[in-house]
């Protein structure tokens, strides 16, 4: 009898550490299940309008130095990619801005404005790019890349279109 009991006893602590161990898989597993689907409503995996400054900031003729970060998120990776540039503007007309890709064409490094030297430095080769963006120096094979697709909205923003990833 008391053999039985014993198993009984077993049985339910079995059964109670069953459902236990299930309530706490289900509320573990929920965060986890909503973290895989997840990434497809992340910012990274989309195209967006990103916000580089105000254009009544923006002086004529004056690089404005702008940045930003996206993360990208692959499974359980999250990486962020940092992406900036140089706007110049040219005249009054919104349209009239060359909005330039600070990476550098040669092997990525970030190139800098200076005042100085007029134009754009890359430190790690010693390149230098026009204020527009086109090679005077060094190992750089194009001019560096710009950002095309601008707007101005309402608020008075400068925003550029950031491709997915
Ligand atoms: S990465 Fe810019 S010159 Fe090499």
């Amino acid at each position: 009898m008391s053999g039985s009991n014993e198993l009984s006893r077993r049985d339910f602590i079995k059964v109670t550490t069953g459902i236990v161990g299930g309530l706490i898989g289900v509320a573990i597993g929920l965060p986890t299940i909503s973290y895989l689907i997840d990434p497809a409503l992340q910012e990274g995996g989309k195209d967006v309008w990103v916000s580089i400054g105000k254009f009544e900031d923006m002086q004529v003729g004056i690089p404005y130095p702008f940045s930003f970060t996206r993360v990208q998120v692959n499974g359980w990776e999250r990486t962020s990619n940092s992406f900036g540039g140089y706007a110049l503007r040219k005249s009054d007309d919104p349209k009239d801005l060359l909005i330039l890709n600070s990476r550098c064409t040669h092997l990525a490094c970030t190139v800098n404005w200076s005042e100085e030297a007029q134009g754009y430095l890359c430190p790690c080769h010693d390149a230098k790019f026009s204020i527009e963006g086109e090679v005077l120096d060094g190992p750089p094979p194009r001019p560096l890349d710009v950002y095309t697709d601008f707007r101005l909205t309402e608020d008075g923003l400068i925003e550029i279109f950031s491709k997915a990833g």
